[in-house]
């Protein structure tokens, strides 16, 4: 058996328009790396990033914690992270954490849990910062590619996205609130219109069909959500101007990354991404918003270095 193991897992965007909380796709932009090292007693994390160093306040502590206690491990730990994922932008940085530590647990004691029981307990991690558990980054993070997460029992779908798909993400240098996600969730309506509900999930299951059919055109033109985006929309400066200037510039698809405040634009290796990258930038800039913008492809998901 190994002392210790290093992970490294992705970034992620969540929702993907019409599909909150289910759809997740996993991105070749950012990556967190955790080394997880057996010690004499207790859970210790160590990092130089600005993260909370109580397990239970840390996605990828609580992980650890909670798998320690499902398997009875009595041996101490040491959780080295290094963040790269942006934290609190939408890129799913609290997940990367938790998906890779769920991986690093389960290599070190030689545990061989399947993928769900994995997204199971990296799920965990997310009530750390994000206040309730939900799978969509997790997945993502953890098996890479396009997830659809189904709950009540928990069911992961994993399809491998279009060689051809291009995202192009745009991070605004905004301040960010404490609990945002919760903050985020909180803005959304509790009861939704029947005829929203169809428009989304008409939306949702084009999308489905665009992975499965390896149809970047037909993925792009289903990023349209018209329940959780306009809830949201005023907590990103200038996203009426990002999202049009983006369409303009060839984007294929538009919406808020995860909870946001990062936007995302759908693209094809046949479209011009400087072009749509910089179109959000002028965007963000006719709202005296800064941002930093990422061309990016899916990501394979969480891997053991
Ligand atoms: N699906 C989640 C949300 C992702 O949009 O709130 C954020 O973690």
């Amino acid at each position: 058996m190994v002392s210790k193991v290093i992970v490294k897992s992705p970034s992620s965007t969540a929702n993907l328009g019409p599909g909150f909380d289910v759809f997740g796709l996993a991105l070749d932009a950012y990556y967190d790396k955790i080394q997880l090292e057996k010690s004499n007693n207790g859970i210790k994390i160590q990092t130089s990033d600005s993260i909370p160093l109580v397990p239970e306040k840390n996605s990828a502590g609580l992980v650890v914690k909670e798998m320690a206690k499902k398997f009875k491990i009595k041996s101490g730990l040491v959780l080295k992270i290094n963040k790269g994922v942006p934290a609190g932008f939408g890129m799913g940085s609290s997940a990367a954490s938790a998906a890779a530590a769920a991986v690093a647990f389960d290599a070190l004691f030689d545990l061989n849990l399947d993928a769900k029981t994995l997204v199971e307990f990296a799920g965990m991690g997310e009530k750390a910062s994000a206040g309730s558990i939900h799978y969509d980054n997790v997945a993502a993070a953890l098996l890479g590619g396009f997830v659809i997460v189904r709950t009540n029992p928990l069911n992961i779908i994993r399809i491998e996205p279009p060689k051809d798909l291009v995202l192009c993400v745009a991070i605004p240098k905004l301040v960010i609130p404490p609990k945002k996600t919760q903050v985020s969730r909180g803005v959304l309506p509790k009861q939704i219109k029947l005829s929203d509900h169809v428009r989304n999930l008409s939306n949702a299951a084009a999308m489905t069909a665009g992975f499965m059919k390896q149809d970047t055109l037909m993925i792009g033109s289903s990023v349209r959500d018209i329940i959780v985006e306009p809830a949201r929309q005023h907590m990103i400066p200038g996203f009426i101007q990002v999202k049009e200037n983006a369409l303009r510039a060839g984007a294929l698809g538009f919406t808020i990354s995860g909870a946001g405040p990062s936007v995302i634009a759908f693209a094809s290796k046949t479209s011009n991404v400087k072009k749509i990258c910089t179109a959000m930038e002028a965007g963000f800039k006719s709202a005296k918003t800064k941002c930093q913008t990422v061309i990016c492809k899916p990501s394979k998901g969480t891997i053991i270095l």
